[in-house]
């Protein structure tokens, strides 16, 4: 009797596990993060997360080639502008959070703006990484403006992500032709291209170069300094003097999902201070979009930096961010160095 009664009891258990269902996720935040929220989240709800990493750009592409069979249920992460593009391109479904009030307003108007397809999660700005050890043994200042990138003392010693699949990369681009104008955007672009090494594929890989002393400087959102920093590598961040931009760091629900019941709990959590708060304590500091999560003492401070006033909804237009990538392929990544 015992014996048919656990069983009974393990049955039941099983069911409200399955019941919970599963997930899948497309992750555009760096490892240890994304990890960290899965495992989390499966301990906490019982539910299944699959978890599949990829940079913005990479990550749009895939859910542009799943369009007509989705499996994925959710995309975190990831610079705002591919989010608002597959927003426009119908790939996420619109869905207005109860917790919207309890965001920041640069995270809303993400929101608004999409038609609610999108929402933001965190923002962080862009600028520059260095190495300070090889700087000094190279005698090279730490560059403080845009400009600074092109001179020739850092011909090699520069590297920063392909806009094509990183987010980091296209917001620079967006960034520079918001400061400058377009053509003296992609004037600066080849400029600098002479100076760069490598366009890597993803985001962050140009500030673990410069963390391992294998590049002097890189441009990356300098929210990503500090874990470099914690392991114990010589780096430090800057934000040029005459100006940057910021992402806004976003999440969506995809059209088509199999599992929307799921993705919608899972979506609501990610607002919540306390599923926030995971990414400092993943060694990741942008700013949290919901006003009650506390902010790290490493998360860079806003009010020390110069902003342009980034159009978000012009940069993430589909047309605008295609247009711009081709540019910069045919005018400066074909360019010889
Ligand atoms: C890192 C940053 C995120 C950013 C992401 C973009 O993970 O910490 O804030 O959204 O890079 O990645 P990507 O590879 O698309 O540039």
């Amino acid at each position: 009797m015992r014996k048919l009664l656990l069983a009974a009891a393990l049955a039941a258990a099983s069911v409200a596990a399955s019941a919970q269902g599963q997930i899948n996720v497309i992750c555009s935040v760096q490892a240890e993060w994304c990890n960290m929220i899965g495992t989390v989240y499966a301990r906490t709800t019982g539910t299944r997360v699959n978890l599949s990493l990829k940079g913005s750009g990479e990550a749009l592409a895939q859910l542009i080639a799943e369009k007509d069979n989705p499996k994925t249920d959710i995309w975190f992460g990831g610079t705002g502008d591919p989010h608002l593009q597959a927003a426009e391109q119908g790939l996420t479904v619109e869905y207005k959070s109860p917790s919207l009030p309890q965001l920041h307003e640069w995270a809303q108007q993400q929101a608004r703006q999409s038609g609610y397809k999108t929402v933001g999660i965190y923002s962080g700005p862009l600028g520059f990484g260095y190495n300070t050890e090889l700087l000094a043994k190279k005698k090279i200042a730490v560059p403080k403006t845009w400009a600074d990138l092109t001179k020739p003392e850092y011909k090699g010693d520069i590297q920063v992500a392909n806009p094509a699949s990183s987010g980091t990369a296209y917001t620079m681009i967006a960034t520079l032709v918001q400061l400058m104008g377009e053509d003296k955007a992609f004037d600066y672009l080849k400029a600098l291209h002479r100076n760069v090494s490598t366009y890597s594929r993803s985001g962050t890989g140009p500030i673990k170069a410069v963390a391992r002393g294998e590049t002097a400087v890189s441009i990356s959102f300098v929210h990503d300094g500090p874990g470099e920093k914690m392991q114990g590598f010589p780096v430090e961040t800057i934000t040029p003097v005459d100006g940057t931009g910021a992402e806004i760091g976003s999440m969506s629900i995809i059209k088509g999902s199999r599992n929307m019941e799921a993705a919608k709990k899972f979506y609501e959590w990610a607002l919540t201070p306390a599923a926030q708060e995971m990414a400092a304590a993943a060694k990741q500091f942008q700013l949290p979009s919901n006003k009650a999560a506390k902010v790290d003492s490493r998360v860079p401070d806003f009010k020390k930096i110069k902003f342009i006033n980034y159009d978000y909804a012009k940069y993430g237009a589909s047309a605008e961010r295609r247009r711009l990538i081709a540019r910069w392929e045919k005018e400066v990544n074909s360019l010889p160095k």
